[in-house]
């Protein structure tokens, strides 16, 4: 059970009653228990409602309102607001104040306008935690702490001269010397040498591209920082409440700037916040790669998804409402890949702030609109659905995903600015589920052997060890996709010696001459009747067959894919940008190598997850689809023997009885 004091799928969302008067909070109370929620967050924006002033603590309300929801039989999920610090914090502590690359400090009015790094916010922090804790460790409605909220999404790294103090510390502690700090970063380069540690500087606005490795050190320090705030506030939490698990939430695949790998260590649970770019008509396939991310980052455990949108999210640029159907849509599939609990932002629309065009599950129409509709049905579902909580998600395709690798990969000065790691493993991901293939994540040094074939989308930083891991796994009978930018620098982004790409050179049975990228818009043919665009390369086999090669571009002639037996196993390459049916050819092949059964038979735009004995079948597309399978559904009682026709819109839940 992901929250030990709650045996059921959670459901419910960020509860907000300081922006309401009290005679508000029963009638959320009685409608909380009609729609069926069961867990709320509450307080993860009210410092300056809990803390007046320095030292002024106010938590009157707070115990009112826990002990209403305590009546109601409603879970508490209580966070700590210290993302939000209040405005006489700011004025007070001038020096914990947000400062951007350029040197500007950032103005108060917003939220996370602290810098990580500042002793006094975290003074403050701690304490406010610990009082919180202290005051609300035994109060029966609380099963989870949800300690701050999104970890470094609008303050992921300060340039003040405190922060840059902090990352001297860093620094000296990874490198023990300046001489080996010398020698990470290249500093013979360019005139970089470092002879004292204060001569270092974050990485501030430079007049040209700055120091790779500088930057993608300061990138792990501000991540190491966040994390560090997280595991003060988390050790206070345990100490006072022990036995009750401690999260944050996480915004996976958004999120760039936190290495998610290292936090899942850290939490008790991995919590994931999911928002849908509402334009794009196909975003429920990002919607399922978020959701297979998390449950890869959770090593595969249930996860929670702390936040989703009943409909329109007002930060995108056109607040598109959910079509009929998509809200149940989205929330299944989250539970199909593995969440234990589905919570949105937020309870009841606000009437004022930022936030106030945002969907929520109590819309400001009320009760008499589709969406509170919605809301109410699916939590009736959820009730039904509970037997599929804890269950294992039955992947069939690994995928390597990697912070650091995209950080390196889309510093400045890469050899095309059309290098886009998140687009490369969308194209892969979106390919394996058209084919109806479930993948797990997996970071490149961990362990592989779970799927016998494994998609490595421009995985352009591994580290020697990440590279060893690899070869064994091919060597060991595994069958890798490897496409391109991948296996070229080491973690500190240095080039791996020997030519391209040194890491992989064995492993792949080739050696890349030379990038050829491709100008704007260009395309090169492939024998193989696919077309590329974005890159190519020219290529030395070296052990590797060519199965397609180069018609027209800048490497005409030469190898565009290739295949290498390595050990037991096989390594593929793809050297040029392949999406959609361009990747049929490769991919099928790989499939085959690896003896992975492709499910392209299915319907389009129908998608298919097991979890344990159960198999979820969400149809996207408008029409009937129809699959093999038999036993119990779920929803409906019906009985299902042979042949399930899912009707167009809807979700069906099949009990196959194993
Ligand atoms: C999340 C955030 C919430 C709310 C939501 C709106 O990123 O955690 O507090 O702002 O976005 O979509």
């Amino acid at each position: 059970m992901i929250i030990p004091r709650l045996d059921r799928i959670a459901y419910g969302g960020d509860y907000n009653p300081e922006q309401w008067p009290e005679e508000v909070w029963r009638t959320d109370v009685a409608l909380m228990r009609e729609a069926g929620v069961n867990l709320v967050t509450v307080g993860v924006f009210s410092w300056a409602e809990l803390e007046v002033a320095e030292g002024e603590f106010r938590f009157g309300w707070l115990d009112r309102v826990l002990d209403l929801l305590h009546a109601g039989e409603i879970a508490v999920d209580l966070a700590t607001p210290t993302a939000a610090p209040p405005a006489w914090l700011t004025r007070r502590y001038p020096g914990s104040r947000l400062v951007d690359r350029d040197g500007r400090v950032l103005g108060f009015g917003g939220r996370q306008g602290f810098c990580p790094s500042s002793p006094d916010y975290r003074a403050r922090a701690a304490e406010l935690t610990e009082r919180l804790a202290a005051r609300y460790a035994a109060h029966p409605a609380l099963v989870l702490w949800h300690a701050h909220n999104e970890y470094g999404g609008a303050n992921p790294a300060c340039y003040c001269a405190t922060s840059a103090a902090a990352f001297r510390r860093w620094l000296a502690d990874r490198y023990g010397g300046l001489d080996a700090l010398n020698a990470a970063w290249g500093t013979a380069f360019w005139s970089q040498r470092y002879g004292d540690w204060a001569e270092i500087e974050p990485p501030r606005r430079a007049p040209t591209a700055g120091n790779p490795a500088q930057q993608l050190d300061f990138l792990r320090f501000c991540a190491a920082e966040h994390l560090a705030n997280f595991r003060a506030e988390r050790d206070i939490l345990r100490r006072c409440a022990p036995g009750v698990p401690v999260t944050t939430n996480f915004m996976i695949a958004a999120c760039k700037t936190m290495d998610y790998w290292r936090w899942a260590a850290e939490v008790d649970l991995l919590a994931n916040d999911h928002y849908l770019r509402a334009e794009r008509a196909d975003n429920h396939i990002e919607l399922a790669m978020a959701a297979d991310l998390s449950r890869g980052v959770a090593g595969g455990a249930p996860w929670l998804l702390m936040e989703h949108s009943t409909s329109a999210v007002n930060w995108q640029p056109r607040n598109i409402a959910k079509r009929p159907g998509e809200l149940r849509r989205n929330s299944l599939a989250h539970l199909a890949r593995g969440a234990d609990g589905l919570m949105f932002f937020q309870w009841r629309a606000a009437r004022y702030g930022q936030e106030k065009f945002h969907s929520a599950m109590l819309p400001h129409g009320g009760t008499e609109t589709a969406v509170w509709r919605d809301v109410v049905e699916l939590g009736g579902m959820l009730r039904t659905l509970d037997p599929v909580r804890g269950e294992p998600v039955r992947a069939d395709v690994g995928m390597v995903w990697d912070w650091e690798s995209w950080w390196a990969a889309e510093l400045d000065w890469r050899p095309s600015v059309d290098l886009d790691y998140v687009e490369r493993v969308s194209a892969f991901y979106e390919w394996l589920w058209r084919a109806h293939l479930t993948v797990d994540f997996v970071h490149p040094a961990g362990d592989l052997s779970a799927h016998p074939l494994l998609v490595v989308p421009s995985l352009y930083l591994v580290s020697t060890e990440a590279a060893a891991n690899l070869a064994r796994y091919v060597e060991q009978g595994g069958t890798v996709v490897v496409s391109y930018f991948s296996g070229i620098v080491d973690v500190n982004d240095a080039v791996h010696p020997g030519g391209f790409p040194g890491a992989l050179r064995d492993l792949l049975g080739l050696v890349i001459e030379e990038f050829r990228p491709l100008r704007a818009g260009q395309t090169v043919r492939l024998d193989s009747g696919a077309t590329g665009d974005v890159w190519a390369e020219l290529i030395e086999p070296r052990g590797a067959t060519t199965v397609a090669s180069y018609l027209d571009g800048p490497a005409p002639g030469g190898p565009a894919v290739t295949r290498h037996p390595f050990g037991a196993g096989v390594a593929w390459y793809v050297s040029t940008r392949l999406r959609g049916a361009d990747l049929d050819g490769v991919l099928r092949a790989a499939c085959a190598d690896a003896g992975v059964a492709s499910r392209e038979d299915l319907p389009p735009g129908l998608e298919v997850v097991r979890r344990g004995r159960f198999l979820f079948a969400i149809n996207h597309d408008g029409h009937d689809a129809k699959l093999p399978a038999a036993g119990t559904e779920l929803l409906t009682g019906a009985r299902c023997d042979g042949v399930l026709r899912v009707p167009g819109g809807e979700v069906r839940v099949i009990d196959t009885g194993r």
